[in-house]
């Protein structure tokens, strides 16, 4: 049987997870003048399919896309496609059938929910309030692509040992990564005292700080699991880094009444957010598919001696 729901931090099965899918994506301009970076595919699934397989694989059965008017393609790319199955259908190709209704199980709901200004990622958050309610959730930003295997490899995704450790330590939970100092200016960077091997209690975390002054070269990286209580934080969040609402500003002010966790996580992580790290989840994936591994070997292999 399954408990009632608590409102307090947390059950280990994250029910609803938020998306936010409103940015330009203009690093991949011109692209992005009509493709939404999160519709960009890893081999021949977008990022935000890796997004939501990970999601669904941490028990969320409600996924919250917050997005902004222009961008229709991920409403469109989880609905029904009533054409194209019914001919799928009629001419026998059932393994296609299967492909282009499994972006989705039959118990998940979407729910799309505007934001109506770029404001930035926390204000982005904020507009999915009136659907999380009252109950401790997950975000994932789809171009942090964490790969662990995926769901024929028997390990968790990033997002499904997140939920447990924030269950186990009612605590709201961060995915961690070191990056090189020089790169502390794009991330959100914790100072975190461990508590475990993969665990470490956050003690302040700073959005954006230049090399020179980050308080360590630990990242936080597109996962977090955080209580409802951060909607009420991110309501006085003031405009910080970029002049925009920063997730990180209301984690801040969360790690001063409870506990925050930085967790590194089991799994590697590529920033799809720029190119090269497109490129190197791709090249992964391919080695890792049968179909595409020796070949795709055998390529890098001619062009490293080229
Ligand atoms: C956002 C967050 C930042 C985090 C990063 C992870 O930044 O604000 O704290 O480290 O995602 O990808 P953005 O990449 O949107 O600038």
């Amino acid at each position: 049987m399954i408990p009632p729901e608590s409102p307090s931090m947390n059950p280990a099965r994250l029910r609803k997870v938020v998306f936010p899918v409103a940015g330009l994506g203009t690093r991949f301009l011109p692209a992005t003048k009509v493709v939404a970076k999160e519709m960009l595919p890893v081999l021949d699934r977008p990022l935000i399919q890796y997004a939501v397989d990970e999601a669904v694989d941490a028990g969320a059965d409600t996924l919250v896309f917050v997005t902004n008017r222009y961008k229709h393609a991920i409403a469109d790319y989880f609905d029904k496609a009533y054409e194209l199955e019914a001919k799928l259908a009629q001419s026998g190709k059932s393994d296609l059938l299967a492909l282009v209704q499994g972006t989705l199980p039959k118990h998940v709901r979407c729910v799309f929910v505007t934001q109506p200004e770029a404001l930035g990622l926390g204000h982005a958050v904020l507009c999915a309030r009136p659907v999380i309610g009252d109950e401790p959730f997950g975000v994932i930003l789809a171009d942090d692509l964490i790969w662990n295997g995926g769901a024929g490899a028997g390990r968790p995704g990033a997002l499904r040992q997140m939920a447990a450790v924030a269950a186990r330590e009612q605590a709201g939970v961060l995915a961690v990564e070191e990056v090189p100092r020089e790169q502390t200016d794009k991330y959100g960077i914790v100072d975190a005292v461990p508590i475990s091997e993969r665990a470490a209690r956050v003690r302040l975390v700073v959005e954006k700080p230049k090399p020179e002054v980050a308080p360590s070269n630990l990242a936080i990286v597109g996962r977090y699991v955080l209580p409802a209580r951060i909607f009420d934080l991110l309501e006085s969040t003031r405009p910080g880094a970029g002049g925009e609402i920063q997730l990180t500003d209301a984690i801040e002010a969360l790690l001063h009444e409870s506990s925050v966790l930085a967790y590194r996580f089991e799994g590697t992580r590529f920033d799809c957010g720029n190119k090269l790290g497109l490129v190197k989840a791709t090249l992964a994936m391919a080695l890792e598919d049968p179909a595409l591994a020796a070949a795709t070997r055998e390529y890098l292999r001619s062009r490293g001696q080229g």
